[in-house]
């Protein structure tokens, strides 16, 4: 089998090697971004007449070509030819014959994959941002849906005081809302062209770099073709961000089992959404929820992998770069499809109202309202703490709610307690108490919701 680097070859690769060395299994996925990249080198060498128009047409051409054989299943790729980038080739030559040898001209396969990578990395952005853009919308059209239900808010996983449920689900549109953020900032640095870098140290072909930055819409040049072929950094750095997400995404995960189990009851997921069990007929399980939070660790795992591929690498290309696909594309995957089950998770599920009624009347969170009702009336907070503290642990030791604790008994704590404490302690005036910009109160939300629709 004839090699493309073949000539200072005595023997054959070793069978084991072949099966080794290739990327074309995986990198195939790259296929577009390789043509696309070669048809911008390709019309940047005619333009510097470093290759004739009639060849550059032929090549074009062909590339084209191949574009559609692949597309429509009938281009063979063979672990021979190592990668995608010389696949392609190879195939290019056997199409339009040997002035297809003539592409790889001022280029190498180092700054051809780095331009792959970079063109996959820009389009996997921006399909990141839509997605988590379409998952805010459904988490502002929950909330929007929701904003009367009134649920204990946790801290310690213990009762600590009641919020709104839109309150709650509304902190996951701003986790998601800095996701983005990350996303769009990180374009900046991926988009910039390592085109004509050549293996590391450029060409001395007169190549015009900017053209196939221009051709290729990246909005700059790497300043230094040794980093251009080994920089992976924008890899890494949309990969912690994919990280980021699934750590919000399984954060909420937690909770969302949490909340359809029955000791919590407070939500039910769709049929469309669950899963049964093969044993136990009862059974309707969160799965997706689980899965979100299970691809969590393997999309993190990938971010890790990367980095410590870069340890320590030497400057400028070495093979173990190849490395870098597998788990980038893997956690792309894994990213995308758990921000889409989100979206059709949260929209189709339902609200377990009374039982989330029923649960926030039955607690001691408002113990901070009393408190801080004691300080309206001159205590200072730390006093105001104690009083309420002793009234809790006096109700704990008789079995009943602050809201159990007669007219009387309050005015014995202090006379000026007026009639209206009652109502104070109820946990719709402790949500609608806290009208601070960012607090809990329904006015409050809401505002906080329309902001989160303007970034939308
Ligand atoms: N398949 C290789 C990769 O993905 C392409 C670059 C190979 N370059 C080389 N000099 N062997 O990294």
């Amino acid at each position: 089998m004839s090699k493309a680097w073949g000539g200072r070859f005595k023997e054959e690769m070793a069978q084991q090697v072949l099966a080794f060395n290739e990327s074309i299994t995986v990198d195939k996925r790259l296929y577009a971004q390789d043509i696309e990249g070669s048809i911008a080198h390709a019309m940047m060498l005619c333009q510097q007449s470093i290759l004739s128009q009639t060849d550059a047409d032929t090549i074009i051409e062909g590339l084209l070509t191949i574009k559609q054989q692949i597309e429509s299943g009938n281009a063979q790729f063979s672990i021979e030819d190592e990668d995608i980038h010389m696949n392609i080739e190879k195939l290019l030559i056997k199409i339009i014959g040997p002035v297809g040898g003539k592409l790889h001209t001022g280029r190498s396969r180092n700054d051809q994959v780095a331009t792959d990578m970079h063109l996959f990395a820009r389009q996997a952005v921006q399909e990141l941002i839509e997605a988590v853009r379409l998952l805010q919308q459904t988490i502002v059209q929950i909330s929007e849906e929701y904003i009367e239900v009134v649920m204990p808010g946790y801290t310690h996983l213990q009762r600590a005081q009641p919020v709104l449920l839109s309150h709650h689900l509304m902190t996951y549109f701003w986790m998601l809302q800095r996701d983005k953020e990350r996303l769009h900032d990180s374009l900046k640095r991926i988009n910039v062209s390592p085109l004509g870098s050549g293996a590391l140290a450029g060409t001395t072909f007169p190549i015009n770099q900017r053209h196939t930055m221009e051709l290729l819409e990246f909005e700059d040049i790497y300043p230094n073709s040794m980093d251009a072929v080994s920089d992976r950094d924008y890899l890494l750095e949309t990969m912690n961000n994919m990280n980021l997400i699934m750590i919000h995404l399984s954060r909420l995960s937690e909770e969302i089992i949490l909340w359809c189990s029955e000791e919590f009851n407070f939500i039910k997921l769709s049929d469309q959404y669950s899963t049964g069990s093969s044993i136990m007929p009862q059974k309707k399980n969160p799965d997706m929820a689980e899965l979100v939070r299970g691809k969590t660790g393997s999309v993190t795992g990938h971010y890790i992998a990367l980095l410590i591929t870069l340890k320590g690498l030497p400057l400028a290309y070495n093979k173990d770069l190849q490395e870098d696909k597998k788990g980038f594309f893997d956690a792309l995957d894994d990213t995308l499809s758990s921000l889409k089950i989100y979206s059709g998770m949260l929209s189709s599920l339902t609200v377990n109202h009374d039982n989330l009624k029923q649960s926030v009347n039955q607690d001691f969170s408002n113990a901070t309202e009393l408190a801080d009702y004691l300080v309206t009336l001159g205590i200072p907070f730390r006093e105001a703490h104690a009083i309420t503290g002793r009234l809790v642990l006096d109700c704990i030791d008789k079995g009943r709610l602050l809201k159990d604790v007669s007219m009387k008994e309050y005015k014995d704590i202090d006379s000026r307690i007026s009639e209206n404490i009652h109502s104070i302690l109820t946990p719709q005036s402790s949500v609608e108490r806290r009208r601070n910009e960012n607090g809990t109160s329904a006015q409050s939300v809401k505002n906080q919701i329309k902001k989160g629709k303007a970034l939308l």
